[in-house]
């Protein structure tokens, strides 16, 4: 019986320190170079959903934030060649602080969490939300 719970123990500790080392590993990751708004030490599987919620919330595909070297052809995902990355970094924030300044209702909720407002509330799936229509003639 004590026998079980001490090897009980063990398991959960091996499990711990392995747990452990992912958990420094992660942070030294040094695949994404250029993070600015996010965070640095996000996984490659959040990275990648995020960006695909932006060409499905635009309407757009990779290459119209990220510029492509011509010599290489493919797309350059830590240059900020493209004025509109920073514009979408700058949409970042507002979209985080509109979720955080006036719909987090609960202080143990982040802005991330609510996205009560996302891209595509203002998008609709375009890269320039609508203009406002004119007025009816009656
Ligand atoms: C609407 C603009 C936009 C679209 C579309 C977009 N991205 Fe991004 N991407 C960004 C921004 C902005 C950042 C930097 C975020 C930051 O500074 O935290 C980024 C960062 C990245 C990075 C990290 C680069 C580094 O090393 O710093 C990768 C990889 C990436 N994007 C891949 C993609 C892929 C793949 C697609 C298409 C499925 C895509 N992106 C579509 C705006 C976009
Ligand atoms: C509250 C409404 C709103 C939200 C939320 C919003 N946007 Fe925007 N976005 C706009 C408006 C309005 C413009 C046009 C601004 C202008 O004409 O100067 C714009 C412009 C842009 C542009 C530049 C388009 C161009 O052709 O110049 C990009 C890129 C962009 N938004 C990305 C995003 C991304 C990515 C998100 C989500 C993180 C987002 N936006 C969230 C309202 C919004």
């Amino acid at each position: 019986m004590k026998t079980f719970k001490k090897i009980k123990v063990l398991a959960v500790l091996v499990v711990m320190v392995f747990i452990g080392i992912a958990a420094v590993k992660q942070p030294v990751n040094e695949e994404f170079k250029n993070l600015q708004v996010l965070p640095k030490n996000i996984s490659a599987d959040s990275l990648d959903k995020i960006m695909d919620g932006f060409t499905t919330m635009l309407g757009v595909d990779c290459k119209y934030c990220h510029a492509r070297d011509k010599k290489a052809d493919t797309l350059m995902f830590d240059k900020d060649d493209k004025p509109e990355k920073e514009i979408t970094r700058r949409m970042m924030r507002m979209t985080a602080d509109i979720n955080k300044n006036y719909f987090q209702f609960n202080e143990n909720v982040t802005a991330d969490q609510v996205q009560a407002v996302t891209c595509f509330t203002c998008h609709r799936a375009e890269p320039m939300p609508a203009k406002m229509p004119e007025p009816v003639k009656h």
